[in-house]
């Protein structure tokens, strides 16, 4: 197949080019925003600098090609309680725009990469596909508004849509400004180490290598018109998250301080993946444990990826979002 990857210059895209590179021809659009980095594909990669929702570098891109998988977003709620509207323009406009070329161009197969967030927070249980969506953030808003749009392009022009919802991800060349990078990061550096609120929130946590096995699975499996959930084998509250990276990272949780609370924040995720695996046969094969090894050690040896990165964008964004709270 020929496939056009949206958005994966950014960290799971470019763990899922990895992945299917070899067996298919890729294309890349993506927009190279502050967490897309050329240096995340594999050297040799076919790569379009372009936005999704510009309609032109949409077409050209997709000329040729059987199925588009789209990753191209905005992923960080803390920049979307910030501000929306590259939120709005991505996940709504953008996924529109890429379902009116795929349209257009007769392209056979399209998959939107979506989010747990989409159904909200849940106290007990977990998210079944049949879930009510029911988002919390500016961020999980617009993805849900995405998501919508494909289940309208189905239902209204027949086009072989799928939708994958993943739990949170974690992995090599996550930008650090997600919790797991950040806390790794900051632990190496003798830095103060963010927990929002009392720390006790739940996150279902999936390695991203299983993310892309499903997405992959669900690409070349997956019925048109259906959602599948991708959930990962482990839940953990965010402050035993921060105290196994201090673990590994042979710091001390004298780093750890509280400080305000996110706005709005979702208190627990849960995903159920039952459908995935008694439909299509998907499992997740890593455990938090040994994921959250491999990551801590990836990032341990590469400091030549992140050490830009932390002198760049990311500082401003970092005063910003933390201030003074952490000095
Ligand atoms: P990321 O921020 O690392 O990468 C996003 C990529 O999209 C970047 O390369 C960026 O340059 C590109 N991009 C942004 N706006 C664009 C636009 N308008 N046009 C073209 N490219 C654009 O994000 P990620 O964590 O790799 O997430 C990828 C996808 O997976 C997103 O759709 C996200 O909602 C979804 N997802 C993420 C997680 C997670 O835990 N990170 C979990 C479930 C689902
Ligand atoms: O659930 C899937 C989602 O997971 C994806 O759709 C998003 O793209 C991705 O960013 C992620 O969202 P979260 O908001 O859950 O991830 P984040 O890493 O930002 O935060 C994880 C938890 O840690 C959350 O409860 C907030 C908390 N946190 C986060 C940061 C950055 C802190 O306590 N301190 C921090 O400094």
């Amino acid at each position: 197949m020929r496939l056009l990857v949206t958005g994966a210059a950014g960290f799971i895209g470019s763990t899922y080019v990895r992945l299917v590179g070899d067996e298919h021809d890729v294309v890349v659009l993506d927009k190279l925003t502050y967490a897309g980095r050329r240096e995340n594909l594999p050297e040799g990669t076919n790569l379009i600098e372009g936005a999704i929702e510009d309609p032109a570098v949409v077409r050209e891109a997709m000329q040729g090609v059987d199925a588009v998988v789209n990753f191209a977003a905005e992923s960080h709620v803390d920049r979307s309680i910030d501000d929306q509207e590259a939120f709005a323009r991505t996940h709504v406009v953008g996924t529109g725009t890429l379902l009116d070329a795929a349209r257009e161009l007769g392209v056979e197969r399209y998959l939107q990469v979506s989010t747990d967030e989409v159904y909200g927070s849940i106290e007990s249980g977990s998210f079944t596909e049949t879930s009510p969506i029911d988002p919390s953030s500016p961020y999980s808003a617009t993805k849900a508004a995405g998501d919508l749009l494909v289940s309208a392009h189905f239902h209204t022009y027949g086009i072989d849509a799928s939708i994958v919802r993943g739990s949170n991800n974690y992995g090599p060349r996550q930008y650090p400004e997600k919790l797991i990078p950040l806390i790794t990061l900051n632990a190496l550096h003798r830095d103060p180490l963010p927990v929002y609120g009392d720390g006790r929130q739940v996150r279902n946590w999936l390695f991203v290598e299983d993310f892309c096995t499903g997405i992959h699975t669900v690409l070349t499996k997956g019925k048109a018109g259906e959602a599948y959930n991708v959930g990962g084998p482990d839940e953990c509250e965010n402050i035993e998250v921060v105290k196994r990276v201090i673990e590994l990272t042979g710091g001390d949780e004298s780093l750890i301080e509280y400080v305000t609370d996110r706005p709005g924040h979702d208190r627990r995720y849960s995903l159920s993946s039952e459908k995935l695996k008694a439909e299509l046969g998907w499992e997740a094969q890593v455990h938090f444990a040994e994921g959250l090894e491999r990551t801590v050690q990836w990032y341990r040896d590469n400091e030549w990826w992140w050490a830009p990165i932390r002198s760049g964008e990311y500082r401003e964004y970092y005063e910003k979002q933390y201030g003074k709270s952490l000095r």
